[in-house]
Parts: structure tokens; C-alpha cells; sequence
């Protein structure tokens, strides 16, 4: 049976991604590591780095795909923006302070334009419409939503301000809403190309415990992002797009700075810490771009906390 026009254009466009993919040969390797010459080791060392390049660029490479990260401007967010621009993604990263969004893009995007500033408050309905149509007018698909920005405050019990409560629940559970909502038509685009579209929503290791002290409000809304996030993993299973979760434990990011300002503070958190550490970039980057390349993991919910979780 003849197969259709459609079905061979697919099955050239899957053939030439996996070639694109597929790691390049290269003589000169090949030739140092049947030798016998002394530098043999090194030789096999630089191929099986060349090698090993082309693995992990097979599995985890983001070579033309598109990125929004928010949030993007410090801490975490750039810290993933990071991962994902070396991995080989163009990134759009958005904060509201559009000097210090501008500096980091410059530092991470290193002269090679592939990263870009969008000064804009993920809270803001008019700054959402913003980021949209600029997205729409410049590229017109999105391969990857990153929703970190995000708010943690603490206050006493008796007088917790209602303040708190809506700013929190407006930055950690209602912005990733309202923004996957508005750029659900680009993602989708990028879905019914080729690969999954990714959503990864930043949430935190305080949406599996209730070791809370006095941030009655943070804690609920990132258990809350969680459940949201499954909730619409099931909603885009039919458009290919997936939603995941990386729940961070403690990283030391200006968040930290807020409810553990000096060295005293930062001692008391560690020591709640297995790993004896705070997070850093090699934990959240490598666990993003295992997500993101991931196309067989959907709706899952994975804390990143240094083994924190296990006594809370
Ligand atoms: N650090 C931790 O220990 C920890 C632990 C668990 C979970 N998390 C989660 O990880 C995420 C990132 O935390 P972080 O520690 O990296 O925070 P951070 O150091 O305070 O950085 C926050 C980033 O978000 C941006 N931002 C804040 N409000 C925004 C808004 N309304 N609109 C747009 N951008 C906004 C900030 O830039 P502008 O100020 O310029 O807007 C900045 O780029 C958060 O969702 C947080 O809940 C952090």
C-alpha cells in the first residue's frame, strides 16, 4: 500500500531530526584510538569526550527550540535559563526590573543572541498580553514555559496581613495560570510540529510538608501549584504538551535572603539539609534539561531538596 503525501513528509522530517541528532563522526578520533602512539590516552579521552558530547547532545540537546523562563533575572530562574541556553535553547527570560533583566541576559546570552529581556510582572493581566504579542510578533511558537518567578513572605500568626495571602497566591498559583492560558496557542503550534511542548512550573519541597512556621500562606500555594499543574497535564494530554514540576528545596537565591538574611540563619536551614548543602546550579539545570528533553514523563511532581523532605 502506497503511504500518503503526509505520512512520507513526516517520516523525512523525524529523519532528518534524528540525523541532526545523531553524533557526529569523527575520523581524527577514530584514528588516535587504533593507534599506538603514546598519546593514545589523551587521544581516547578527547574521543570519548566528542563522544559523550554527542550522547548527551542526543539526549538532553535543545538545539532551535524557544524558551520562556520567568522570573529568569536571578536565582533559580537563572540558573535554569543558564541550563537551557547551554543546552542550546533561545531563551526570553521575564522580570520587572527591566536593568537587572537586561544585565543578565547580556551575561548569559555571551554575544551570541540567544537570550533576550522582556521587562514585564507576570501578576499584571496588561504585562501578560504584553509578553504574548511580542512572543506571537517574533516567533510565533514556544517550545518550552519555565513558570519560576515566585514570592515566599513570612509573618506572625494574629497578624498575618490578608496582603500576603493574595500577593503569594497571585504570583505562585494564579500568574502560572493566566500566563500558560495566554501562551497555550503558541505552545500548542510548537506540539503539533514535531515534539512535545514543556511546562515546568517551579513549585517547592513546602508543597509536601507542613513544617511551615510562619508562612501560612506560601506553603498552600505551592501545594496548590502542584495539584494545578496535573490538573492541566490532563487538560493538554490531547495537544502534546507536558506539565511538570520541580519542587526546590533551600537554594540560596535573594528568596533565602528574606527568611535567612545572615550566616547564622543560613546554619539553622542547613542543618535540616542531608546533602549538607543548598541547592545549586548543577542540581536544578541538570534536573530541568532531564525534564524538558523527556518526552515520556507527564504530570509528575519531583522535589529537589537535598533529602530535606525525608525528616519533614
Ligand atoms: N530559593 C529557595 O530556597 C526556593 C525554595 C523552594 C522554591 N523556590 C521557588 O523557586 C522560584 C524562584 O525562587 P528564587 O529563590 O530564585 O527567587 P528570587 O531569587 O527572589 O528571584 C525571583 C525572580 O523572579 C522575578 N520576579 C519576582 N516577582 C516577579 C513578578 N511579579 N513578575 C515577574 N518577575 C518577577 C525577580 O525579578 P524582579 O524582581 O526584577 O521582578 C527574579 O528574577 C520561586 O517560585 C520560589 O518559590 C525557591
Amino acid at each position: 500500500m502506497a503511504a500518503d503525501p503526509a505520512t512520507i513528509a513526516s517520516i523525512r522530517f523525524a529523519m532528518l531530526i534524528l540525523s541532526a541528532l545523531r553524533p557526529k563522526h569523527d575520523a581524527g578520533a577514530a584514528e588516535s584510538l587504533t593507534g599506538n602512539d603514546p598519546d593514545t590516552a589523551i587521544a581516547r579521552r578527547k574521543g570519548n569526550r566528542r563522544m559523550n558530547e554527542g550522547f548527551f547532545e542526543s539526549l538532553f540537546g535543545l538545539s532551535g527550540r524557544t524558551a520562556v523562563v520567568t522570573g529568569g533575572s536571578a536565582g533559580i530562574g537563572k540558573m535554569i535559563s543558564r541550563a537551557l541556553i547551554a543546552a542550546g535553547a533561545e531563551v526570553w527570560i521575564v522580570a520587572r526590573n527591566a536593568e537587572r533583566a537586561q544585565r543578565a541576559a547580556a551575561e548569559l546570552d555571551g554575544g551570541r543572541g540567544v537570550c533576550h529581556a522582556i521587562a514585564a510582572d507576570v501578576t499584571s493581566a496588561a504585562d501578560i498580553e504584553r509578553l504574548r504579542a511580542t512572543l506571537a510578533g517574533s516567533m510565533n511558537r514556544l517550545d518550552i514555559l519555565v513558570n519560576n518567578a515566585g514570592l515566599s513572605r513570612n509573618a506572625a500568626f494574629g497578624a498575618f496581613p490578608a496582603e500576603i495571602w493574595d500577593q503569594e497566591l497571585d504570583i505562585n498559583l494564579k500568574a502560572p495560570f493566566m500566563i500558560i492560558q495566554a501562551l497555550h496557542p503558541l505552545l500548542r503550534r510548537t506540539a503539533a510540529d514535531h515534539i512535545p511542548a514543556q511546562i515546568l512550573n517551579i513549585g517547592s519541597a513546602a508543597g509536601f510538608t507542613i513544617h511551615c512556621e510562619e508562612s501560612f500562606s506560601y506553603y498552600p500555594s505551592k501545594i496548590a501549584l502542584h495539584h494545578l499543574s496535573r490538573i492541566l497535564a490532563r487538560r493538554f494530554k490531547q495537544d502534546r504538551i507536558q506539565v511538570n514540576v520541580i519542587a526546590p528545596g533551600y537554594f540560596e537565591t535573594e528568596m533565602m535572603d528574606g527568611f535567612a538574611p545572615d550566616e547564622a540563619g543560613k546554619a539553622i536551614l542547613l542543618r535540616e539539609v542531608p546533602a549538607g548543602r543548598f541547592g545549586g546550579f548543577e542540581d536544578i539545570g541538570g534536573l530541568s534539561l532531564a525534564i524538558i528533553a523527556n518526552s515520556y514523563l507527564n504530570g509528575a511532581v519531583i522535589p529537589l531538596d537535598g533529602g530535606y523532605l525525608l525528616d519533614h
